[in-house]
């Protein structure tokens, strides 16, 4: 297994070309479900999670050619020859389950494993499942799989989400373009990758209004088409690398970003002193001479702050000059990072939801690992700007998102670098 070493204490100077995102393509890769036309995808991210849904659509029989070195994705499936998603698969990424509204609402039955808990929470799937059924889908669980069918094809209805869910909204935007009458998605997700994924639909001849606010309206319609969509930009990633500065402090241009995408987000880092400015390419953020002061979040879905930019964000108020307060409210247990901060020198107490962290003069390097992809970025975001050398170990954590991390880093001034195990 490969770690990534980071020695920390360089200023960082230069500029980070900012992916396609990865939650926006897993979404939008499913949808090639709905049409037996081909649906291309330019500006994938390559990324292992994005090679495991590819490995999902072709075991139900969709062909996925990878091109221009998994740059473009197209994804053809002339027919749906197994509606089984197996376990092996879904258990290694839950985001399997956006295939269950697509082949529900093209062949009328789909089977598919419930994905079970994860390290940030209990993370269930009951929304899909209620959303599905008030579009007339009959529902069992057994065996720990769904077993979905609409015989007669699935019928418009009201899905009133007594809370917002990315997925659940995904799953059932899907779904719905091809049910019978008008939808409405009510409490419906509101983040960049829900508008991703309308404007594909729309591409491929969807009826769809209201993406990016609270109530979308899906009219159905008999068929879709192929289309040609390219994947939004990475807004986690963009975050990421937005703070790498801000921790190590010099100036660097994300190009490919805009702050639309991280609004929140970056007013807390401009609150924190830390400067963010548009750019014709991006947005550059930059720390000179100055601290960084404390400040208090609490993750929200969009437009709030993203909880996916949790711990990295608390990595940067480790060094902040008093007392932050962060509170988690989208997950119940997406604080794993802290006991690896501490080790790091950071202050930090988590009382369930609320970490409070009291920032410390400087951080010191030391072999850390984390157990997910956000909570690992904020270690190597550390190791940055502490002293001497982090070790983060579990690095296949970071390759489910963030494409060519260390050459990012690297091309920037950072020193990191991916050693094998042997070698460390
Ligand atoms: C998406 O997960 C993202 N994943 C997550 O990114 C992200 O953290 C999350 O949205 C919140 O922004 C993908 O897009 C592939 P939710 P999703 O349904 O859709 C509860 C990353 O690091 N809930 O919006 O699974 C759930 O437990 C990842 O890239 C139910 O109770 O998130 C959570 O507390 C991690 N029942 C809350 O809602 C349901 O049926 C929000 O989850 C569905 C969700």
């Amino acid at each position: 297994m490969d770690s990534i070493l980071v020695r920390g204490g360089q200023r960082l100077t230069g500029r980070i070309p900012i992916s396609g995102a990865k939650n926006a393509c897993l979404a939008l890769m499913p949808a090639a479900l709905l049409t037996e036309e081909p649906l291309t995808l330019t500006n994938a991210p390559r990324l292992s999670d994005i090679r495991t849904m590819a490995q999902l659509l072709e075991s139900l029989g969709c062909e996925v050619a990878s091109l221009q070195a998994g740059r473009v994705l197209v994804m053809g499936a002339e027919g749906i020859s197994n509606h089984v998603a197996d376990y092996d698969i879904v258990r290694k990424m839950r985001a399997s389950i956006l295939v269950l509204g697509p082949m529900l609402a093209r062949d009328g039955h789909a089977v598919v494993s419930l994905p079970g808990g994860c390290a940030i929470g209990a993370r269930p799937v009951d929304l899909h499942l209620m959303g599905l059924e008030r579009l007339g889908a009959t529902l069992d669980l057994r065996d720990g799989y769904v077993h979905a069918s609409a015989p007669n094809g699935l019928r418009g209805g009201l899905v009133e989400f007594p809370m917002v869910s990315v997925g659940a909204t995904e799953n059932l935007l899907m779904a719905a373009t091809l049910a019978k009458g008008t939808t409405v998605l009510r409490n419906a997700a509101r983040e960049p990758e829900i508008a991703d994924l309308a404007r594909c639909l729309r591409a491929m001849g969807a009826q769809i209004e209201g993406e990016g606010t609270e109530t979308i309206e899906i009219e159905g319609v008999d068929r879709l088409h192929g289309a040609t969509h390219p994947v939004v930009a990475d807004r986690i990633e963009l975050g990421t690398y937005m703070l790498a500065p801000a921790l190590a402090g010099g100036e660097v241009e994300m190009v490919g970003g805009r702050r639309e995408l991280v609004a929140a987000f970056a007013d807390k880092l401009e609150a924190a002193g830390i400067e963010v400015e548009d750019t014709a390419d991006g947005v550059k953020v930059s720390r000179q001479n100055g601290g960084i002061a404390a400040v208090d979040v609490e993750t929200a879905p969009f437009p709030g702050f993203p909880t996916d930019l949790q711990a990295q964000m608390m990595a940067l108020l480790t060094l902040a000059d008093g007392v932050s307060r962060l509170e988690e409210r989208i997950f119940e247990n997406r604080f794993m990072h802290a006991p690896e901060l501490i080790r790091m020198g950071a202050h930090i107490e988590v009382h369930g939801g609320v970490a409070t962290v009291t920032g410390v003069e400087r951080l010191r390097g030391a072999p850390v690992m984390a157990t997910d992809l956000r909570a690992s970025v904020s270690l190597i975001l550390a190791g940055l700007a502490a002293e001497g050398e982090t070790r983060v170990a579990r690095v296949y954590h970071l390759d489910r998102g963030y494409e060519r991390l260390e050459d990012k880093l690297s091309a920037c001034g950072a020193q990191i670098e991916r050693v094998s195990e042997r070698a460390a």
